[in-house]
């Protein structure tokens, strides 16, 4: 088939090389210049494991091609793949969809995550939500958990789901609404679990409890499931946030009172600020205090920044007069109020704190001893429980997990 993508971004970029690697013949676009010429010289500016590969396989085979702009004619599919920003009262803003969706040709899929409603509004278009994780993007593409397809015409959703037949997925055909639905409500359930064990290990904190424990116990149940029960500074990055918001104003607009979504949102903006106050307890005062900010990204895997908590933990320690220093194995970007430096050692030489906001892997295995020599005050503050208590200890280090 001849599909076209518009968007060449984490979702539009998998998308593109991916069907491209199932055979398919792939044209995809953008209206950033930039990125489409880096794109055709095979250069692949996201963290994606096998991203690059597919997209030179893409390339060389002939299967693959980039061009400039928003619209595409000779395709069979197009697959909307544009950014749905939060809007000002929280709902998705639909900008970028609505400039593609006037000019895009039949049959028109949309994958961007959109208010529930729109594919309904727009007859024709087929709503096939994208669930793919950042970091895990191609793996999840080429071997979906399900593929969603909504359509007001099941032979259109059929079609649709077609393009997937190599990966071997379940395949969920609904309407467009229920589609778009299962998107907002996956990532929305997501993000209540999350704020549920967040607040559950506050509450081991102060039962002395093991949350580590308390999890394990909890995650061999299958009616819970084991993902997403690992506490943190809070969830972020480009899609729960804004979803949790859309989902709220959709529920808002509908006359459904979602309490339990909305405590799941204030947990979450709650969260940063307790980490804050686990440093400072601490460090009686943040002010002057030097603090080694350990990971940036939104969670481990991933280059991206995008309401990332790290980045809200640094701005609320900035703000009570720390001065940070921040280190994270895959962001080298500048960033207002905060020194990046190019390794742990050195984020480390001279801080009050480590603070770990991101549960990088290689955090694991630092060379303790080596940081316990170059910091003003041995003390780590682990938010992603992923640095081994007893090494930390016996480097000379006192560990609090918030
Ligand atoms: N990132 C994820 O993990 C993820 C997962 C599932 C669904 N989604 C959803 O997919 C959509 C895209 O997200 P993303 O993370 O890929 O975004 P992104 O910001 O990484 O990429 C979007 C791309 O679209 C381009 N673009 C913007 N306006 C355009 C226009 N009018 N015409 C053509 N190109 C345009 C941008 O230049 C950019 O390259 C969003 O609705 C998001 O909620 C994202």
């Amino acid at each position: 088939m001849r599909i076209g993508v518009i968007g060449a971004g984490y979702v539009g970029l998998t998308t593109a090389a991916c069907f491209a690697h199932l055979g398919h013949r792939v044209t995809c676009a953008d209206v950033d210049g930039a990125k489409i010429e880096a794109l055709s010289a095979g250069e692949v500016s996201l963290l994606e494991p096998g991203l690059p590969e597919l997209v030179a396989e893409g390339l060389a085979g002939g299967r693959l091609e980039f061009v400039l702009g928003n619209a595409l004619s000779d395709v069979d599919f197009t697959f909307v793949c544009v950014p749905t920003p939060e809007g000002p009262d929280g709902a998705a803003d639909l900008t970028a969809v609505n400039e593609v969706l006037g000019r895009a040709v039949p049959t028109v899929v949309l994958k961007s995550t959109v208010p529930v409603g729109t594919g309904a509004g727009h007859p024709g278009v087929v709503s096939n939500p994208e669930f793919l994780r950042e970091g895990h993007a191609v793996e999840d593409f080429l071997r979906p958990q399900r593929i969603v397809v909504g359509a007001r015409d099941e032979r259109d959703a059929r079609e649709v789901a077609a393009l997937y037949e190599r990966t071997h997925a379940p395949v969920v055909l609904t309407d467009n609404t229920s589609a778009e639905l299962v998107k907002y409500a996956s990532n929305c359930f997501l993000a209540l679990k999350l704020s549920y064990v967040n607040t559950l290990a506050e509450l081991c904190d102060q039962l002395d409890a093991d949350i580590d424990g308390v999890t394990e116990g909890m995650r061999l149940d299958d009616r819970i499931g084991g993902s997403c029960l690992a506490p943190g500074p809070g969830w972020g990055g480009s899609c729960l946030p804004k979803d949790t918001l859309a989902l709220l104003a959709t529920a808002r607009d509908a006359g459904v009172d979602f309490a339990t979504l909305e405590a799941a949102i204030t947990t979450n903006r709650g969260r940063p600020h307790h980490v804050v106050g686990a440093v400072r307890a601490e460090l009686g005062t943040l002010a002057g205090r030097r603090i080694a900010v350990l990971g940036l990204a939104f969670k481990a895997g991933t280059n991206d920044l995008r309401d990332s908590p790290a980045l809200t933990v640094a701005d609320l320690l900035a703000g009570e007069g720390a001065e940070l220093v921040a280190y994270d194995p895959c962001v080298t970007a500048e960033l207002p109020g905060i020194t990046v430096v190019g390794s742990a050692a050195e984020a480390a030489t001279g801080a009050d704190a480590l603070v770990v906001l991101t549960e990088w892997p290689e955090f694991a295995e630092l060379d303790w001893p080596d940081l316990a020599g170059r910091v003003r005050r041995p003390l780590i503050v682990d938010t992603r429980r992923v640095v081994p208590e007893d090494k930390v200890t016996q480097a000379g280090f006192r560990l609090v997990r918030s």
